[in-house]
């Protein structure tokens, strides 16, 4: 069988046929106790599985129980089923294309539809939400967001961003022309203000100098990571919130109320000034994505409803994309080299602009962030809730079982990737791309590194993201050289996969 891949054509494996299928229940995987089943490995001190560290679990999984792995007796949670082979991850993700169902988030789904209900009744968004309401809401809005040439349209003022971001940046060096500490957070900042401003076309303030601790865009960001640092405690952990609200439930709680309150202030001022607007003489970046969603369904809700979906998940994941190809660029002078070379040949001074034509002619630096994303995916694991029963691995799986793609194993594992440890942009690069590496071109498997999703229900906000990243990564590199020097940096599940210690990058400004 062959399929089209980004990279190029993939001769998948052809699937045995007249094999009868095995039973569930032979699948291999940890041993469930009576009663407790599997749920005692996550808990506090006797559990083998910490939540933070979800990335060693999974290769552990796969060493132990080899490609498919069963952990079943989760109490109040269906079945998680771990699949290490990319034909069957591509499998899944091909046959659930109708009304793809993400396991996630069901604390979210209580948020939504329950504590909140009056406020999402009838426009519940697309986070944490599944089936025909996650579909109607999805139709709506993805004509709007998914197309490239949307994301385009906010290039410029994306790079006034970058620019201030920049500038920033250097204000923050200390004597030995190193990042502050707390660089990370600085990151989250520039990724507020990047997603604000192509949403509610509204500049925050989030990169002024000095931005108090109370104030409000400090505040959105506060509660953005307090709700993904309570997510998986309260997701992957006993739901006990299910039957009493635990501290990490009213954290997370806490941390949604306030986020959407401080949101909806500035979504809501949005809405009232596009009363005085006249779209028949108004640049095409000065139209906010929430504006473009009101002229389309007429529905003010909706439109704020996806604001916040956006504002929620637009920030951590694109800032720790940034901060992790930065490192890896910065842990690699010869790619880090070879990157500026192609810089300096699209953006002739160190502060040029980057407009559309600069950002269509770097493919080195889009081939660094995917290998950087297949080495470190910010969303370690991707899954599907099965809505009929299948054939994986040649064993009978039912519908309803939860079937996890575990992206950052299988895109570096060397069944796949050959020399996964090493940093190689190279490999995504098309034949005929300059730099191109003859060994390594067509031959990756589409389904192993799939850092957005894949099909209906893939990242809404992709385009955006990826938009963001070249322009914040091509004025950083084409400015300065960046090294850090404090080892390598290891790696935990907030659950996004993030950085554990600070970013402490070294700038060298570039001479021309
Ligand atoms: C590098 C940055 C990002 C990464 C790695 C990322 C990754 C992902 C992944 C893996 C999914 C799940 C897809 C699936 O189930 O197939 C997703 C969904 C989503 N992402 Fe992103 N994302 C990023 C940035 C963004 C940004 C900037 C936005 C908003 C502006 C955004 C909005 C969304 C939304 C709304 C969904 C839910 C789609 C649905 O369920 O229908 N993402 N993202």
């Amino acid at each position: 069988m062959r399929d089209l891949a980004e990279g190029g054509v993939y001769e998948y494996k052809i699937e045995p046929v007249g094999v009868i299928p095995k039973e569930y229940s032979d699948i291999p995987g940890p041993k469930e106790l009576p009663f407790i089943g599997n749920a005692w490995r996550f808990a506090p001190i006797i559990g083998q599985y910490k939540i933070h560290e979800l990335d060693k679990v999974m290769w552990s999984l796969k060493k132990e129980y080899g490609k498919i792995v069963k952990v079943g007796g989760l109490i109040g949670h269906p079945d998680l089923l771990f699949v290490f082979d990319g034909d069957d991850i591509k499998k899944v993700f091909k046959r659930e294309e109708g009304m793809p169902h993400r396991p996630s988030m069901p604390s979210l789904h209580y948020y939504k539809q329950h504590l909140q209900k009056d406020f999402f009744s009838g426009n519940e968004g697309v986070i944490g939400v599944h089936g025909p309401k996650w579909d109607a809401f999805r139709k709506q809005v993805q004509q709007i967001l998914l197309p490239p040439a949307t994301a385009k349209k906010y290039i410029e003022p994306l790079d006034i961003i970058a620019t201030d971001f920049l500038t920033r940046m250097e204000t923050m060096l200390d004597d030995k022309n190193e990042l502050p500490e707390q660089f990370l957070s600085e990151i989250y900042k520039w990724a507020l203000e990047s997603v604000a401003r192509v949403s509610l076309n509204t500049r925050l303030g989030c990169l002024e100098p000095n931005l108090p601790e109370n104030s409000e865009s400090q505040r959105i960001i506060n509660s953005i990571n307090t709700f993904f640092w309570n997510v998986a405690e309260v997701e992957l952990k006993f739901p006990v919130w299910r039957v009493y609200k635990n501290r990490a439930f009213k954290k997370y709680i806490g941390a949604l109320e306030d986020f959407r309150t401080l949101c909806l202030k500035y979504i809501n001022q949005s809405m009232d000034q596009m009363k005085d607007k006249n779209y028949d003489n108004i640049k095409e970046e000065d139209i906010s994505i929430v504006e473009r969603i009101l002229i389309k369904t007429g529905n003010p809700k909706l439109a704020a409803v996806l604001a916040l979906d956006l504002l929620l998940v637009g920030v951590d994941t694109t800032s720790i994309a940034a901060a992790s190809t930065i490192y890896q660029l910065s842990r690699n002078p010869e790619k880090q080299e070879k990157l500026f070379r192609e810089l300096q040949n699209i953006l002739p001074k160190r502060n040029s602009k980057v407009d559309n034509n600069v950002q269509e002619n770097m493919p080195y630096l889009k081939a660094c962030i995917k290998e950087t994303l297949r080495m470190y995916p910010v969303i370690i694991g991707n899954g599907r809730s099965l809505q009929s029963d299948t054939i994986l691995a040649g064993y009978k799986v039912p519908k309803g079982t939860h079937v996890i793609f575990p992206h950052l194993v299988v895109s570096n594992s060397e069944e796949y990737i050959e020399e996964p440890n090493k940093f190689m942009p190279e490999r995504w690069l098309k034949s005929g791309q300059s730099g191109g590496c003859p060994a390594h071109q067509n031959k990756i498997h589409p389904f192993i590194s799939l850092p957005f999703g894949y099909g209906r229900r893939s990242c809404l906000g992709r385009r955006f993201a990826e938009t963001e990243l070249n322009i914040l990564l091509a004025k950083i590199f084409r400015k300065y050289e960046v090294g850090y020097h404090y080892g390598s940096l290891t790696y935990k599940i907030t659950p996004t996969f993030v950085p554990e210690q600070p970013l402490k990058f070294r700038l060298t400004e570039r001479s021309c």
